[in-house]
């Protein structure tokens, strides 16, 4: 069960959209003698009881790194575990569905083999009326491929003359992101010790609180959580501004 939440925290200003860089997996298996993918698997189930903790306490949207563009650089087993521990938890995201949450994906998803896409569209059309917190999972996601991704979306209504370049904005690109219907990201936490965005939500951290801190992913709890959301709260966010 999700831990109660701390008291520090004030419920009344949890941030609306929190992004997680779920990192730390193979490091956390290596300590303990265990191959990587033990890592990974220990990793998911991390995952699941985080966002039913942020469904808990009122986030509206989460956004979590499970697969980037440049992961598919690693060994090919590595890439089949994910994969795999991807198909295993969409057959089982039938539990979401029953605690109010909405499972989204954002990434490039053509690429990936038609059997994790059915298992995507399932999911996300089982949960599509859940009103509690939209739980965003970034697979084959990268900041820099979805820009390119606009980019070109824009660049053919151009060439189509539907659109005139110099009317492109700043709404345009963010409307032809994965993430179009979501707002941008308050806070992003990076566990593991790493110190980078390592691709995900370029455009969209622009004025995002960086959150960081050296436990591993697999073990990672609520009340890292807190303290992340407690550490948001006293920051003073000008977006700019004085
Ligand atoms: C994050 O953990 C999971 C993915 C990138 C898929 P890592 O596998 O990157 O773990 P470390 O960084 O090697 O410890
Ligand atoms: C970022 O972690 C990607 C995910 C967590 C899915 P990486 O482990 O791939 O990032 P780098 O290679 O350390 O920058
Ligand atoms: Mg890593």
């Amino acid at each position: 069960m999700a831990k109660k939440s701390n008291p520090e925290m004030d419920m009344s200003r949890i941030p609306c959209h929190i992004g997680i860089i779920m990192d730390g997996n193979g490091r956390w298996a290596k300590k303990r003698f265990l191959p990587r993918t033990a890592g990974h698997t220990q990793g998911a189930s991390v995952f699941k009881s985080i966002a039913r903790y942020c469904n808990k306490i009122g986030v509206k949207y989460l956004t979590v790194y499970a697969f980037s563009t440049e992961n598919w650089k690693r060994p090919q087993d590595e890439v089949d575990a994910i994969m795999n521990l991807l198909r295993r938890y969409l057959k089982d995201s039938t539990n979401f569905k029953s605690e109010n949450i909405k499972l989204k994906f954002v990434g490039d998803l053509e690429v990936l083999p038609q059997d994790i896409r059915d298992l995507i569209d399932n999911a996300e059309h089982e949960s599509e009326n859940a009103t509690g917190l939209v739980c965003n999972l970034a697979v084959n996601y990268g900041g820099r491929d979805e820009v390119v991704h606009a980019v070109r979306k824009l660049a053919k209504k151009v060439k189509d003359g539907e659109l005139d370049a110099d009317d492109i904005s700043e709404q345009m690109i963010s409307d032809n992101c994965y993430t179009n219907y979501m707002p941008d990201p308050d806070l992003i936490i990076r566990p593991s010790g790493e110190f980078r965005l390592s691709n995900f939500l370029l455009w969209q951290s622009a004025y995002s609180e960086f959150w960081f801190s050296n436990v591993l992913w697999p073990d990672f709890k609520p009340k890292h959580l807190d303290e992340a959301i407690i550490a948001y709260q006293q920051r003073d966010r000008r977006f700019g501004g004085v």
